[in-house]
């Protein structure tokens, strides 16, 4: 079981555009996917709603439902009926309060679907803050993909969050691997700037 974060604090970097055409590219692989969509405004839901209605129907997309569902105590009884889909969608909702109880339970629960070998792979779009939400997927994911763009601003936060995964190291078994630095929309971010990369 392989679970993926992708994450920088900042915003519009390409998060949710690199998650959904990861997770979709996994599927057609044939790998069985749960999406964990940790934006509020539900984008990946979206997109991913969206490709499945258009392109692919044969594909479309299962939600399970929000993670506020589940995060409660009768969350394994739920989890026992569910079903699971070759692609599933699991989506944050507002309120949810990382690091409370509730907030231990959606971990749990999200635990408990990644590892009970429902699916070959996880993926989680964030936000661009670093909430909650994130700081427990630092410890609680295998892997981290961080998308940027070519400029300065980019490069910070890639060291502020290589610097988070040295401090979740501390507390983890195996340490967190970074996946993948991608650097997106260099030639748009060129064109429609004439930026350059300064260092
Ligand atoms: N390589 C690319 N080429 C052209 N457009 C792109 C590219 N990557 C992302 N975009 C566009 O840029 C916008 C921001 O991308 P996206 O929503 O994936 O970023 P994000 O990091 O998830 O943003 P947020 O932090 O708001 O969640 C979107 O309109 C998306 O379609
Ligand atoms: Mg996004």
């Amino acid at each position: 079981m392989k679970t993926s974060m992708v994450h920088l604090s900042k915003g519009g970097v390409g998060k949710t555009t690199i998650s959904v055409l990861y997770a979709w590219y996994q599927r057609r692989l044939g790998k069985r996917v749960l999406f964990v969509d940790f934006d509020m405004q539900c984008d990946s839901t979206k997109k991913i709603s969206r490709i499945a209605a258009d392109i692919y129907p044969e594909y479309a997309a299962t939600t399970i439902g929000t993670i506020l569902d589940f995060a409660d105590p009768s969350f394994p009884a739920k989890l026992a009926e569910f079903e699971p889909g070759p692609f599933d969608l699991f989506a944050s909702v507002e309120d949810i309060k990382f690091g409370q109880a509730e907030g231990e339970s959606v971990m749990t629960s999200v635990h408990a679907l990644t590892v009970s070998n429902h699916y070959d792979i996880a993926i989680f779009d964030t936000t661009p803050a670093l909430d909650e939400q994130a700081v427990a997927l630092f410890q609680a994911v295998g892997n981290i993909i961080m998308p940027m763009r070519p400029d300065d601003s980019s490069f910070d936060q890639i060291s502020i969050v290589l610097q988070l995964k040295s401090i979740a190291d501390q507390n983890r078994t195996t340490p967190l691997n970074v996946a993948g630095i991608i650097i997106n929309g260099m030639i748009v971010f060129r064109r429609a700037s004439g930026a350059h990369l300064t260092r």
